[in-house]
């Protein structure tokens, strides 16, 4: 018996599932899909322990136990093969309150006409959606049938595989997965969605209402996908597809294989976020190729996948561009640092989370901490070799899901001594940032830092240059001004360049973040509309924060939440009340 991630029951001694059946109905009265899962297993015999959480199961094909209901870990399935027997059908149905599961009314979708579902596995909910064994150790191929009402259109992390017969007013589609991946990788969405081609490998799928702003938005997504391959070697997943979710998406993005999720608050009008499709892309590679085994080792997932994000921005748009991504990211590192302060041992690389729920320890620090990392290597062993040994190692641990150990045992097999001279060992298990960390500076950065330097003491930016300036820049610089401003200053900011009326988030975010830090009233109804429209986590957490500085905007936020609460999604819903928790009484 070896548990081997402390998030899963999932028994590596056992029978590992290879294979799903998945036969499920979304029913969007109740908030519930029911139907069976088939699994197939590699050998037959003996008892293999699922995850589940929240599923009621109907039956069983064979004996089986469900164990009492653990936090984070949910109930443990035990199900008995008999000998010979090596596969089991399990008939059950969702929770309405599935945290992987988000059933929106129509109201809250763009079209305002029909109902919207979509998943959000990563990273212990696919148990809430099928029982699983729901570690990345444990890769699956897949086959499902999802049966839906007429009108909507499912898309799942797959391929499409026809249609199947449906009931009056249903529709069946069938899907196929035939690369093996790891559960929390499973996804589905449903909803009135109109799709339209890119490229001969590539659609964005997309409300009718949005799908026009998407194309567009979206439009370089093969131009990505070529440097990515010139980087880290054939795109191995066939397709490249995108949906655009409903603005209630908790993440900017999510990496599912075939079908990449968005949020749609990266609609900007002009094309200033595709960073995140580079992102997501990027994962096909670092994270859905070669994974983490588990969440103490996510930074090989997320970090490597921010490196290979910035290396396709530099390969596209230059060094500029890609420095100042770092130096966006190195400011979201300060903040998670400051963040984890009472908790330090979480902002190692290699972290220790048996009893620590994934959704808590996330944060920004395995993603700029961890590219760091990776940089730290790339420059002490010069690009080209590291190019070469990125593409090494991704062919070595295609479809594996590895650990940090088995991460080192490759890079001092290919460079004897690197780990040790780059001090990996601070990088891997102590907190916080190495000193002598990779630093990324580019003279555009050091102005706009000169600039926002420049504030306390009284001096002022050429606010026609800064207006027009371009997002990220604009973002740079509102990162670097202090929290809290005066009154007068915030109004001299919003007046000169435009903010509370701007339309790209990012730069909307950093703005509302000093607005609230600062108590700055006349940016209050913009708060508040984005907080009762937008669940991206990003953008809601450090909201809420910032509202706690003072009286009028915990008041504020108390309300808003009162309102909004409803529509978040139960991830989104917990960081904000995470955020209250914290307000003084
Ligand atoms: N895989 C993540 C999202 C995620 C992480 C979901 C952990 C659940 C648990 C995705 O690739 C991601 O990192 N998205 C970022 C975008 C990015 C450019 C850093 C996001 O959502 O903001
Ligand atoms: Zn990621």
């Amino acid at each position: 018996m070896a548990r081997v991630d402390p998030h899963s029951y999932f028994d590596d001694a056992q029978p590992r599932s290879t294979r799903w059946r998945l036969r499920l109905r979304a029913d969007f009265i109740s908030k519930v899909l029911s139907g069976e899962a088939e699994i197939l297993f590699d050998r037959a015999g003996g008892a293999v322990d699922l995850d589940t959480k929240g599923l009621t199961i109907k039956s069983v094909s064979v004996p089986f136990e469900l164990a009492p209901e653990e936090p984070i870990l949910g109930r443990r399935l035990r199900v008995v093969l008999p000998a010979g027997a090596s596969s089991v059908v399990i008939s059950y149905e969702t929770s309405p309150t599935a945290a992987g599961l988000q059933w929106l009314s129509p109201e809250q979708t763009e079209g305002k006409r029909r109902p919207f579902l979509f998943s959000q596995c990563q990273a212990i909910h696919a148990r809430g959606v099928v029982p699983c064994q729901d570690s990345a150790a444990a890769r699956i191929t897949y086959e499902a049938e999802l049966d839906v009402p007429d009108g909507l259109t499912a898309v799942m992390s797959a391929g499409p595989a026809g249609d199947a017969t449906a009931e009056k007013g249903r529709r069946v589609f069938r899907f196929k997965m035939p690369q093996p991946i790891p559960s929390y990788l499973l996804a589905l969405a449903v909803g009135e969605l109109e799709g339209r081609d890119l490229s001969h490998r590539s659609r964005v799928w997309a409300e009718p209402a949005t799908i026009e702003k998407a194309a567009w938005e979206f439009a370089g997504v093969e131009s990505m996908i070529a440097k990515a391959e010139a980087l880290f070697g054939p795109y191995d997943w066939d397709r490249y597809d995108m949906l655009v979710l409903p603005p209630s998406f908790p993440y900017g993005g999510m990496e599912n294989p075939r079908m990449t999720f968005l949020t749609p608050t990266l609609l900007a009008g002009d094309r200033s976020l595709v960073d995140v499709v580079a992102h997501e892309l990027a994962h096909s590679w670092t994270g859905n190729l070669v994974t983490n085994a588990t969440a103490e080792h996510f930074w090989l997932n997320e970090g490597f996948t921010v490196w290979a994000e910035r290396r396709i921005l530099k390969a596209l748009h230059g060094d500029e561009a890609a420095a100042l991504g770092w130096a966006i990211g190195q400011r979201e590192l300060e903040e998670a640092l400051e963040r984890f302060q009472d908790t330090p041992a979480l902002t190692c690389l290699r972290t220790h989370l048996a009893g620590v729920d994934p959704d808590d320890a996330f944060s920004n620090v395995p993603y700029e901490k961890g590219a760091r990392f990776v940089t730290a290597l790339e420059r002490a062993v010069g690009t080209a070799p590291f190019d070469e040994f990125v593409k090494a190692y991704m062919k070595r641990f295609r479809f594996q899901s590895i650990t940090t150990e088995t991460f080192c045992a490759f890079v001092e097999a290919k460079f004897p001594g690197l780990l040790d001279r780059v001090g990996a060992a601070a990088w891997l298990d102590k907190p916080g940032l190495p000193a002598g960390a990779p630093r990324f500076v580019s003279p555009r950065l050091e102005e706009l830092t000169a600039l926002a330097d420049g504030w306390p003491a009284g001096r002022r930016p050429d606010p026609a240059a800064l207006r027009s300036a371009p997002a990220a820049e604009l973002v740079i610089f509102l990162q670097r001004l202090p929290r809290e401003l005066s009154v007068a200053d915030c109004a001299w900011l919003d007046e000169h360049l435009k903010l509370t009326q701007r339309g790209n988030y990012e730069i909307l975010a950093q703005w509302l973040a000093i607005a609230a830090t600062s108590g700055y009233a006349p940016a209050f109804p913009r708060l508040r509309e984005l907080l009762s429209s937008v669940g991206r986590m990003k953008y809601v957490r450090p909201l809420y924060q910032a509202l706690g500085k003072t009286p009028a905007g915990r008041e504020l936020a108390r309300e808003v939440f009162i309102s909004a609460a409803p529509a978040y999604h139960a991830l989104t819903r917990r960081a904000a009340e995470a955020a209250m928790a914290k307000y003084p009484a």
